[in-house]
């Protein structure tokens, strides 16, 4: 398995009178070549779900495992390698750097430290920045800064940052929230093409385009996952 949850449980604030079951025993896997959505409402869960299946959130319980490895058992260091070389991520806001431009935000994951033996040369990837940006229809754009581009333009700046090194995995926080139609089937195309080449997709969102595109929907609500098939 690419990615897999196993009776994963987040709380914020336990023991108080704000506590919240963010996450509440959720099991889920997800395979190579699979592009799953996981659609619900907003405080529903997903952001806190990805960050935890992506190794930035360490859950209260339960096993995460990113390609065979157990990113929670790993020290802080190992686990940044680990989510290095195994996944690209995308938000909603973009978290793109304001004075770089397209093309050396696209750049920028190459200048964070990288394993040893796992890093491509400065050419190799400045090559597939090219490719990732003229893919992306953002070639005119290369040279601008993303104060200067369009909604759908940053969001497909942060799309191409996110797969320079070609990770196994893809995970996408409400990559579509902001987008009108046409950017958000460029995005959406661009991820099921990515898992028909072999990469794994998972993207959270309470948009419901996804599903369209996805091999697989869940359902998430107050933390839980819903029985497939239902609709509450
Ligand atoms: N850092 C945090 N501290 C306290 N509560 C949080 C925190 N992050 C999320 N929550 C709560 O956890 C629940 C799920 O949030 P979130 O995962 O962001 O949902 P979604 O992404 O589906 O909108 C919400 O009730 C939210 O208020
Ligand atoms: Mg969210």
């Amino acid at each position: 398995m690419l990615l897999s949850a196993r009776q994963a449980v987040k709380r914020f604030s336990p023991g108080t009178p704000n506590e919240v079951v963010a996450v509440n025993d959720i099991s889920l896997e997800l395979a190579k070549g699979e592009f799953l959505a996981i659609h619900g409402p907003s405080g529903g869960g997903k952001s806190t779900l990805l960050l935890m299946l992506g190794g930035l959130l360490r859950p209260d319980s339960g096993t995460i495992e990113i390609n065979g490895r157990q990113p929670y058992t790993l020290s802080s260091e190992d686990r940044a390698a680990l989510r290095a070389t195994e996944i690209g991520f995308v938000f909603q806001q973009f978290h793109l750097i304001p004075y770089l431009t397209v093309i050396e935000n696209v750049l920028a994951p190459g200048l964070a430290p990288r394993p040893a033996g796992k890093s491509p040369s400065r050419s190799e990837l400045e090559s597939r920045a090219a490719e990732l940006v003229e893919k992306f229809g953002l070639k005119d754009r290369a040279g601008h800064k993303p104060g200067e581009l369009s909604t759908g333009e940053r969001q497909r700046t942060a799309l191409a940052r996110a797969l320079i090194f070609a990770p196994p995995l893809l995970l996408a926080d409400e990559p579509t929230g902001n987008l009108d139609d046409d950017n958000a089937r460029i995005v959406l195309t661009a991820m099921k093409e990515y898992c028909a080449e072999g990469g794994g997709v998972l993207l959270v969102t309470h948009d419901v385009r996804a599903s369209e595109y996805a091999d697989r929907t869940l359902t998430i609500r107050r933390g839980q996952l819903q029985p497939q098939g239902v609709t509450v």
